[in-house]
């Protein structure tokens, strides 16, 4: 890919104008998150916080992995999200929350941006890994999103791994789900009366041919209801991918991600605002969502390889690993102590 690099300077009152062509490529990148939420320093335990850390290692590896033998972004993300559904410790695939009814319902998606094709699937309930289906609607159907039976048919049919309902569950998740039931009963007014999670899984990847995927894995909140589906798997809130500015997973309190289109709008920003990827999810999760009463974080992944992990939650699981040789991975807000370098 090339890019042509103009310099302008003023030397003894003269404008000079030098124009270089360079051959720089953007590096290849993928970029991480694990969940936002009520994440501050001595929530978890050391031995907690290095399994946390040693899980978002592997999944930067996995997709990472990908990208350095000569793989897709679109792998890429799978590889990566694929480790993290089947982390118990995360809020996506095993160790999902609970629906009020006590039953794991599962939603996922992801988006290519070079083709702008994208697959989403809402409510499985024996899919072992949803993000793997949601791949499949987008590579193997002529639409965007599946449901709940329907899209288990179809799982079906692609030959992918069906499982048990009771594979999702974790006894840490089952203990969290009691609690909620608990709290909800004595504080029956309130808006959202139980300590729900925010937690969701998302990559984004960027390869060697210069293209970017999202994608974004979720349980859900704890206690949903009547069907409810989040943001992960709506193109534009949860999700987002275009070669043209940049790629977002998010993370957060569903409703207000998909009232603002959120990772559609950083990417608009990103594209026809000229902003960088930092700037633009500054503004929509420090103004837009924040003035909207919503909380939660966004991975931004841009088409030079710049890259922003944003939250207004006390922390986010998050990790990169990029051609510069950067890998890091943190979970609280401030990073002194936290990062793995
Ligand atoms: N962000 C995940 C959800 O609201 O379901």
């Amino acid at each position: 890919m090339k890019y042509f690099f103009t310099a302008f300077c003023v030397a003894a009152g003269m404008l000079v104008s030098a124009q270089a062509e360079t051959h720089t490529e953007p590096p290849l990148s993928i970029v991480i998150h694990g969940g936002a939420g009520a994440l501050a320093p001595g929530r978890y335990t050391p031995e907690q916080e290095a399994a946390f850390h040693a899980s978002l290692n592997e999944a930067l590896d996995a997709g990472y992995g990908v990208l350095e033998s000569g793989g897709s972004s679109v792998d890429a993300v799978i590889a990566a999200i694929v480790v993290m559904e089947d982390a118990p410790m995360f809020n996506a695939g095993k160790g999902s929350v609970f629906t009020r009814d006590g039953k794991n319902e599962l939603d996922a998606s992801i988006m290519n941006g070079k083709t702008m094709n994208a697959g989403a699937v809402a409510g499985v309930t024996k899919v072992k890994n949803p993000i793997k289906l949601a791949r499949e609607v987008m590579d193997n159907s002529v639409h965007v999103m599946f449901a709940r039976e329907g899209a288990e048919e179809f799982a079906k049919e692609r030959g992918l791994e069906i499982v048990k309902p009771k594979y999702f569950k974790t006894e840490h998740r089952w203990e969290s789900y009691k609690r909620a039931l608990k709290k909800e009963k004595a504080n029956k007014d309130a808006a959202l009366p139980h300590d729900f999670k925010y937690g969701t899984v998302g990559a984004v990847a960027l390869d060697a041919d210069g293209n970017i995927a999202a994608g974004t894995s979720t349980g859900g909140m704890t206690l949903k209801r009547y069907g409810r589906v989040g943001d992960a798997p709506i193109i534009g809130a949860g999700t987002f991918a275009d070669n043209n500015s940049c790629g977002v997973s998010s993370t957060g309190w569903g409703e207000y991600f998909i009232r603002l289109t959120i990772a559609r709008d950083i990417c608009a920003q990103v594209e026809y605002g000229g902003k960088t990827v930092e700037d633009a999810a500054n503004d929509v999760i420090h103004n837009r969502l924040k003035n909207l009463g919503g909380d939660g974080g966004v991975i931004v992944l841009g088409n030079d390889g710049s890259y922003a992990f944003t939250f207004n939650s006390k922390g986010m699981f998050r990790g990169v690993k990029n051609a510069t040789g950067k890998k890091m991975t943190a979970i609280y807000g401030d990073n002194a102590g936290n990062e793995q370098e």
